[in-house]
């Protein structure tokens, strides 16, 4: 097996009691991630009620929401004074991302508009599998997870990998994410086969502008 990287999410649980304000606008929100994120300890729990509490409002955040017809976009909201990246994923209908993992970050998603599905899997076995039926060569599924609009859910590399889709073939979906660390690569796997590759992520706008209309690297977003 592949150990996934350790990380502090155990300890981190412990770290701070008091309950979370409740963010009224995406301003609020912002605002109290630059001051959780100020301190050393990142409480997983607190974030996520954080998250929870600001109810999506398409007037505040739609200035970001830049989509591509052809794939699911990344666009960066804030940069977290170096400690977090907050940003805005467009999905079209029917929009999936790769599987893939966290780089050691943690990773908060939170619904903004429509459905995503988040289909997590489990590290691939780390053991030569060419004498492996192939049906035995994959990945295997561990959970499905529908979340609908104001819904919040949290990975790191110690609960395995996943890949995010937009299952509606008529409406999009918009999710707001935050990575702590920031990160600006991370791997990519192969469904059938367990196998990795490292991919660079890009964002598609920064700060609600689109500054590389015509840069086609910009069109590989692969994480999440
Ligand atoms: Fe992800």
């Amino acid at each position: 097996m592949i150990e996934p990287p350790i990380t502090e999410y155990g300890v981190l649980l412990e770290s701070k009691s008091e309950k979370p304000p409740i963010c009224t606008t995406l301003k609020d929100l912002v605002q109290e991630l630059h001051a959780v994120f100020s301190e050393d300890n990142v409480n997983v729990e607190y974030i996520h009620e954080l998250m929870s509490s600001y109810k999506s409002n398409p007037l505040e955040w739609r200035r970001f929401a830049k989509f591509d017809r052809y794939r699911y976009t990344r666009n960066l909201v804030d940069e977290g004074n170096g400690k977090f990246n907050l940003m805005i994923l467009c999905w079209g209908e029917g929009h999936a991302s790769a599987i893939h993992d966290h780089a050691n970050a943690h990773c908060f998603m939170k619904m903004l508009h429509g459905q995503l599905e988040e289909i997590r899997f489990a590290w691939p076995d780390e053991d030569d599998k060419t004498e492996l039926p192939e049906n035995e060569k994959g990945l295997a599924e561990l959970s499905r997870t529908n979340l609908k609009t104001n819904q919040v859910c949290y990975i790191n590399d110690s609960m395995g990998l996943h890949r995010v889709e937009n299952p509606s073939h008529s409406d999009t979906a918009v999710s707001l994410h935050v990575y702590c660390p920031p990160f600006d690569s991370c791997n990519v796997f192969n469904q059938r086969t367990g196998e990795k590759s490292k991919s660079k992520v890009t964002f598609w706008s920064k700060f609600g502008t689109r500054k590389n209309a015509d840069d086609d690297s910009s069109r590989q977003p692969e994480d999440v």
